[in-house]
């Protein structure tokens, strides 16, 4: 049977930098309370015309340099995101394929809100698992600029773009691969986190285009809570079940979305302070992208090494969530 491992990481964070100050001077809002509500103290904004395909093709191209794998032998590729170059088609994944030169390969992308990079992560493995792929490449990418509301404070002062990317291939051997996946949505909550408008479920007319803008709005307060509850009950989960005791992660790398949400989980599970990874502070919630631009910037300290095991755990609009066991497992 062939396993999936994770090879490599990549991450990409645009320049522009969009700070609490900032924020405190197009809403009503202010630096203390955003950072004592969040921990949140600026965000990364794409350049004008900067796609999020854009950044998926930076994010990607650092991931399959990185892995040691030939660009020809990547045979899927699948992108995480909310905040797509394209409503509808062409899918984010084909763009960035095709600005990589991958022509010949299955190329999708998923809607998982924040949950999209672990989506990706358990479709990728299921592929290789079946033996229907070997090299899968998987992107979080989001220009969540192009969907936020900067007149709404309880939105705009969370959100930010940026773009993840890995290599999971097949292996034989069964120390190198992923340990295991929980994925989950309960759509009775689809109401707490949704765009409203540009789909066809819109209330406006579909000429409409000012009225059709795709803009996030959050029941930030009620989502809070879902999210404490289920991640903590889904990580104790899946650490049960897989008989790993919390003191053997590495390294616990939780959505970025509010540094409450990840200081609840992670004192449930009694992490220590080292085990957890937390980016929320310089790049906001990046959605699909916030986790592997969060392991990716414990690979670029220098801190993520082969054999370390990562409890990877995600929540988002759906409402969705999930988590993972995965041992960093670059090819020796
Ligand atoms: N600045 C100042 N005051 C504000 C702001 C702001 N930016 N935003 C809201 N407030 C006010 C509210 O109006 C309210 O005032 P009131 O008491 O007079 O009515 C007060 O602050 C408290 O508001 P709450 O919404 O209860 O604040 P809360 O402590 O819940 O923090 C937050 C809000 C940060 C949004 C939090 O609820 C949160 O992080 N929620 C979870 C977000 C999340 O995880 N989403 C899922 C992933 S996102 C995705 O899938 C795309």
């Amino acid at each position: 049977m062939a396993y999936a491992a994770f090879r490599s990481i990549g991450a990409y964070a645009p320049a522009d930098i969009l700070t609490n100050e900032d924020l405190s001077k197009m809403v009503d809002t202010t630096d203390e309370w955003i950072t004592k509500r969040t921990g949140i103290k600026e965000r990364r904004i794409a350049a004008k015309g900067q796609t999020t395909s854009d950044m998926g093709v930076e994010a990607a191209s650092l991931a399959i340099e990185r892995s040691g794998i030939a660009k020809e032998d990547i045979d899927m590729v699948i992108c995480a995101t909310i905040s797509p170059d394209y409503f509808c088609m062409p899918s984010t994944a084909t763009i960035i394929s095709n600005k990589l030169g991958l022509n010949n390969v299955t190329a999708f992308d998923i809607s998982a809100a924040c949950t999209g990079f672990v989506y990706i992560l358990s479709i990728a493995k299921a592929f290789i698992e079946s033996g229907m792929k070997k090299n899968v490449l998987i992107i979080g990418a989001e220009k969540l600029s192009a969907i936020t509301d900067y007149s709404d404070r309880g939105t705009c002062i969370l959100f930010g773009d940026g773009a993840g990317a890995a290599i999971i291939s097949a292996t034989d051997d069964k120390s190198e691969a992923i340990i295991d996946i929980h994925t989950a949505a309960d759509g009775t909550y689809a109401d707490l986190l949704m765009t409203p408008n540009g789909g066809s479920g819109s209330i406006h007319d579909s000429l409409d285009q000012e009225a059709n803008s795709c803009f996030m709005q959050m029941k930030g307060n009620e989502t809070f809570k879902v999210a404490v509850r289920t991640l903590t009950k889904d990580v104790i989960d899946i650490l049960e079940q897989n008989k790993i005791q919390s003191q053997d992660i590495t390294h616990f790398v939780p959505h970025q979305a509010n540094y409450r949400i990840i200081k609840a989980v992670g004192d449930a599970l009694k992490l220590k302070d080292e085990q957890v990874v937390m980016t929320v502070e310089k790049y906001g919630n990046t959605s699909g992208a916030s986790i592997p631009m969060a392991i990716n910037d414990i690979y670029e300290q220098g801190k993520l090494k082969s054999g370390d095991l990562m409890l990877l755990d995600a929540f988002g609009g759906g409402l969705t969530w999930g988590s993972a066991l995965v041992p960093f497992s670059p090819i020796k």
